[in-house]
Protein backbone atom coordinates (compact mmCIF):
# COMPACT_ATOMS: atom_id res chain seq x y z
CA UNK A 1 0.00 0.00 0.00
CA UNK A 2 1.40 3.66 -0.91
CA UNK A 3 2.24 5.62 1.95
CA UNK A 4 0.49 8.80 2.88
CA UNK A 5 2.41 11.55 2.87
CA UNK A 6 1.35 15.10 4.52
CA UNK A 7 4.32 17.74 4.89
CA UNK A 8 4.02 21.05 6.17
CA UNK A 9 6.98 23.28 5.05
CA UNK A 10 8.10 25.71 7.70
CA UNK A 11 10.73 28.71 6.99
CA UNK A 12 10.99 32.37 6.87
CA UNK A 13 10.11 34.43 3.90
CA UNK A 14 12.43 33.64 1.45
CA UNK A 15 13.62 30.68 3.31
CA UNK A 16 12.93 28.71 -0.39
CA UNK A 17 9.72 26.88 0.63
CA UNK A 18 8.22 27.53 -2.75
CA UNK A 19 11.54 26.44 -4.94
CA UNK A 20 11.61 23.41 -3.31
CA UNK A 21 7.71 22.53 -2.32
CA UNK A 22 7.53 22.36 -6.83
CA UNK A 23 10.46 19.45 -6.74
CA UNK A 24 9.33 17.46 -3.69
CA UNK A 25 5.37 17.44 -5.83
CA UNK A 26 6.75 16.47 -8.72
CA UNK A 27 8.67 13.59 -7.12
CA UNK A 28 6.17 12.58 -5.09
CA UNK A 29 3.44 13.01 -6.77
CA UNK A 30 1.29 15.03 -4.22
CA UNK A 31 -0.71 18.58 -5.01
CA UNK A 32 1.51 21.90 -3.49
CA UNK A 33 -0.94 23.98 -1.68
CA UNK A 34 0.95 27.02 -0.84
CA UNK A 35 -1.73 29.46 1.10
CA UNK A 36 0.04 32.67 -0.55
CA UNK A 37 -0.27 31.42 -3.91
CA UNK A 38 -4.19 30.95 -3.49
CA UNK A 39 -4.79 34.39 -1.80
CA UNK A 40 -2.92 36.12 -4.76
CA UNK A 41 -4.89 34.17 -7.30
CA UNK A 42 -7.88 35.84 -4.77
CA UNK A 43 -6.49 39.11 -5.31
CA UNK A 44 -5.77 38.71 -9.30
CA UNK A 45 -9.62 37.82 -9.71
CA UNK A 46 -10.81 40.28 -7.62
CA UNK A 47 -12.81 38.03 -5.12
CA UNK A 48 -14.40 39.40 -1.98
CA UNK A 49 -11.47 37.04 -0.64
CA UNK A 50 -9.14 38.74 -2.28
CA UNK A 51 -9.87 42.19 -1.41
CA UNK A 52 -9.76 41.14 2.06
CA UNK A 53 -6.70 39.43 1.90
CA UNK A 54 -4.91 42.74 0.01
CA UNK A 55 -5.47 44.66 3.23
CA UNK A 56 -3.05 42.73 4.95
CA UNK A 57 -0.80 41.28 2.47
CA UNK A 58 0.16 44.80 1.39
CA UNK A 59 1.34 45.48 4.91
CA UNK A 60 3.18 42.30 5.36
CA UNK A 61 0.97 40.98 8.07
CA UNK A 62 -0.72 37.73 8.21
CA UNK A 63 -4.99 37.44 7.01
CA UNK A 64 -6.77 36.51 9.56
CA UNK A 65 -6.53 32.83 11.09
CA UNK A 66 -10.45 31.95 10.27
CA UNK A 67 -10.15 32.97 6.95
CA UNK A 68 -7.33 30.77 5.87
CA UNK A 69 -8.10 27.45 8.08
CA UNK A 70 -11.62 27.53 5.72
CA UNK A 71 -9.47 27.56 2.93
CA UNK A 72 -7.01 24.65 3.62
CA UNK A 73 -9.86 22.74 5.08
CA UNK A 74 -11.87 22.94 2.02
CA UNK A 75 -8.98 22.34 -0.03
CA UNK A 76 -7.29 19.11 1.69
CA UNK A 77 -11.01 17.63 1.82
CA UNK A 78 -10.45 17.28 -2.11
CA UNK A 79 -9.81 13.94 -3.60
CA UNK A 80 -6.63 14.88 -4.76
CA UNK A 81 -5.00 15.21 -1.59
CA UNK A 82 -6.39 11.54 -0.10
CA UNK A 83 -3.04 10.29 -0.96
CA UNK A 84 -0.71 13.37 0.47
CA UNK A 85 -0.12 16.66 0.12
CA UNK A 86 2.23 19.58 0.84
CA UNK A 87 1.26 22.95 2.39
CA UNK A 88 3.42 25.87 1.76
CA UNK A 89 3.04 28.69 4.12
CA UNK A 90 0.57 26.98 6.35
CA UNK A 91 0.33 26.46 9.50
CA UNK A 92 1.79 30.70 10.42
CA UNK A 93 0.52 30.54 13.89
CA UNK A 94 -0.20 28.33 16.69
CA UNK A 95 -4.20 28.61 16.03
CA UNK A 96 -3.99 27.28 12.53
CA UNK A 97 -1.48 24.40 13.59
CA UNK A 98 -3.80 23.44 16.27
CA UNK A 99 -6.87 23.51 13.15
CA UNK A 100 -4.75 21.74 10.81
CA UNK A 101 -4.33 18.77 13.78
CA UNK A 102 -7.78 18.49 14.10
CA UNK A 103 -8.43 18.16 10.25
CA UNK A 104 -5.38 16.34 9.66
CA UNK A 105 -2.10 14.15 10.74
CA UNK A 106 1.10 15.57 9.80
CA UNK A 107 3.99 13.35 8.35
CA UNK A 108 6.76 15.39 8.70
CA UNK A 109 7.23 19.42 9.15
CA UNK A 110 9.92 20.40 7.44
CA UNK A 111 11.56 23.37 8.58
CA UNK A 112 14.00 25.02 5.89
CA UNK A 113 16.84 27.00 8.07
CA UNK A 114 18.34 30.05 6.60
CA UNK A 115 19.81 33.91 7.45
CA UNK A 116 17.90 36.54 7.90
CA UNK A 117 20.34 38.60 5.22
CA UNK A 118 20.18 35.87 3.21
CA UNK A 119 16.37 35.97 3.12
CA UNK A 120 16.31 39.67 2.51
CA UNK A 121 18.85 39.17 -0.64
CA UNK A 122 16.74 36.26 -2.37
CA UNK A 123 13.63 38.20 -1.78
CA UNK A 124 15.20 41.08 -3.21
CA UNK A 125 16.12 39.90 -6.31
CA UNK A 126 13.15 37.11 -6.85
CA UNK A 127 10.84 37.70 -10.11
CA UNK A 128 7.80 35.67 -10.49
CA UNK A 129 5.75 34.26 -13.52
CA UNK A 130 2.01 34.06 -13.88
CA UNK A 131 2.56 30.14 -14.68
CA UNK A 132 4.43 30.08 -10.90
CA UNK A 133 8.02 29.78 -11.63
CA UNK A 134 10.45 31.60 -9.49
CA UNK A 135 14.05 33.10 -10.68
CA UNK A 136 16.79 35.21 -8.79
CA UNK A 137 18.34 37.82 -10.54
CA UNK A 138 22.08 36.61 -9.64
CA UNK A 139 21.53 33.09 -11.55
CA UNK A 140 18.15 34.14 -13.97
CA UNK A 141 19.19 37.77 -16.16
CA UNK A 142 16.14 37.55 -19.24
CA UNK A 143 12.92 39.06 -18.23
CA UNK A 144 10.73 36.13 -19.70
CA UNK A 145 10.28 32.66 -18.27
CA UNK A 146 11.94 30.14 -19.35
CA UNK A 147 9.36 27.44 -19.15
CA UNK A 148 6.33 29.79 -20.55
CA UNK A 149 7.55 32.84 -21.96
CA UNK A 150 5.29 35.28 -20.21
CA UNK A 151 7.24 38.51 -19.02
CA UNK A 152 8.18 37.88 -15.02
CA UNK A 153 7.67 40.48 -12.54
CA UNK A 154 8.34 41.43 -8.43
CA UNK A 155 5.64 40.78 -6.36
CA UNK A 156 4.31 43.36 -4.52
CA UNK A 157 5.17 42.75 -1.35
CA UNK A 158 8.54 41.65 -1.88
CA UNK A 159 9.58 45.83 -1.71
CA UNK A 160 12.14 46.28 1.45
CA UNK A 161 9.49 47.69 3.84
CA UNK A 162 7.04 44.69 3.54
CA UNK A 163 9.55 42.25 3.25
CA UNK A 164 10.74 43.57 6.75
CA UNK A 165 7.44 43.51 8.29
CA UNK A 166 6.94 39.50 7.06
CA UNK A 167 10.03 38.89 8.48
CA UNK A 168 9.04 40.37 12.00
CA UNK A 169 5.90 38.78 11.44
CA UNK A 170 7.25 35.44 11.32
CA UNK A 171 9.42 35.60 14.21
CA UNK A 172 7.05 36.22 16.09
CA UNK A 173 3.96 34.38 15.03
CA UNK A 174 5.54 31.55 12.82
CA UNK A 175 8.89 30.40 14.40
CA UNK A 176 7.30 29.25 17.55
CA UNK A 177 5.84 26.43 15.34
CA UNK A 178 9.22 25.13 15.33
CA UNK A 179 8.62 24.09 18.56
CA UNK A 180 5.41 22.79 18.77
CA UNK A 181 6.22 20.40 15.73
CA UNK A 182 9.62 19.06 17.45
CA UNK A 183 7.20 18.34 20.75
CA UNK A 184 5.26 16.18 18.30
CA UNK A 185 8.14 14.48 16.77
CA UNK A 186 7.53 15.06 13.50
CA UNK A 187 10.07 18.26 12.58
CA UNK A 188 12.93 17.59 10.37
CA UNK A 189 15.60 20.63 9.89
CA UNK A 190 17.14 21.52 6.44
CA UNK A 191 20.00 23.60 5.88
CA UNK A 192 18.19 25.78 3.47
CA UNK A 193 21.90 28.08 3.21
CA UNK A 194 23.02 25.00 0.51
CA UNK A 195 22.34 25.49 -3.58
CA UNK A 196 18.97 24.01 -4.36
CA UNK A 197 19.82 21.09 -5.57
CA UNK A 198 21.77 20.17 -2.24
CA UNK A 199 19.16 21.53 0.10
CA UNK A 200 16.26 19.51 -2.32
CA UNK A 201 18.65 16.12 -2.11
CA UNK A 202 18.71 16.96 1.68
CA UNK A 203 14.68 16.60 1.99
CA UNK A 204 14.53 13.66 -0.66
CA UNK A 205 16.58 11.98 2.39
CA UNK A 206 14.35 12.52 4.80
CA UNK A 207 11.17 11.68 3.15
CA UNK A 208 12.85 8.37 1.33
P1 LIG B 1 3.73 33.43 1.03
O1 LIG B 1 3.45 33.49 -0.40
O2 LIG B 1 3.59 32.14 1.75
O3 LIG B 1 5.21 34.02 1.22
P2 LIG B 1 6.40 33.70 2.27
O4 LIG B 1 6.17 32.70 3.31
O5 LIG B 1 6.75 35.05 2.75
O6 LIG B 1 7.41 32.98 1.42
P3 LIG B 1 7.99 33.40 0.08
O7 LIG B 1 7.06 32.95 -1.02
O8 LIG B 1 8.38 34.85 0.07
O9 LIG B 1 9.36 32.61 0.08
P4 LIG B 1 9.73 31.09 -0.15
O10 LIG B 1 10.21 30.51 1.13
O11 LIG B 1 8.65 30.35 -0.88
O12 LIG B 1 11.00 31.29 -1.08
P5 LIG B 1 11.23 30.97 -2.64
O13 LIG B 1 11.26 29.52 -2.85
O14 LIG B 1 10.30 31.79 -3.49
O15 LIG B 1 2.87 34.50 1.83
C1 LIG B 1 2.68 35.82 1.38
C2 LIG B 1 1.68 36.53 2.26
O16 LIG B 1 0.39 35.86 2.18
C3 LIG B 1 1.99 36.54 3.77
O17 LIG B 1 2.85 37.62 4.11
C4 LIG B 1 0.60 36.69 4.37
O18 LIG B 1 0.14 38.02 4.31
C5 LIG B 1 -0.27 35.85 3.45
N1 LIG B 1 -0.38 34.45 3.91
C6 LIG B 1 0.09 33.33 3.26
N2 LIG B 1 -0.16 32.23 3.97
C7 LIG B 1 -0.80 32.64 5.10
C8 LIG B 1 -1.29 31.97 6.25
N3 LIG B 1 -1.17 30.64 6.39
N4 LIG B 1 -1.88 32.70 7.22
C9 LIG B 1 -2.01 34.04 7.10
N5 LIG B 1 -1.56 34.75 6.05
C10 LIG B 1 -0.96 34.06 5.06
O19 LIG B 1 12.73 31.53 -2.80
C11 LIG B 1 13.00 32.93 -2.71
C12 LIG B 1 14.09 33.30 -3.75
O20 LIG B 1 15.32 32.66 -3.40
C13 LIG B 1 13.76 32.89 -5.19
O21 LIG B 1 14.22 33.87 -6.06
C14 LIG B 1 14.56 31.57 -5.38
O22 LIG B 1 14.94 31.40 -6.73
C15 LIG B 1 15.77 31.79 -4.46
N6 LIG B 1 16.23 30.55 -3.82
C16 LIG B 1 15.45 29.60 -3.23
N7 LIG B 1 16.23 28.63 -2.71
C17 LIG B 1 17.52 28.98 -2.95
C18 LIG B 1 18.79 28.38 -2.64
N8 LIG B 1 18.88 27.22 -1.97
N9 LIG B 1 19.91 29.03 -3.04
C19 LIG B 1 19.83 30.21 -3.71
N10 LIG B 1 18.67 30.82 -4.04
C20 LIG B 1 17.52 30.22 -3.65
Amino acid sequence: MKTVMNLVFLGAPGAGKGTQATRVCDRYGIPHISTGDILRANIKAGTPLGVEAKTYIDKGLLVPDDVVIGLVEQRLGEEDCKNGYLLDGFPRTLEQAEALSKFSDITYAINIQVDSDMVIDRIAGRRMCKCGESYHISWYNSDKCQKCGSVLYQRDDDKEDTVKARLEVYEKQTAPLIDYYNSKGALRNVDGKKGMEEVFEDIAEILG
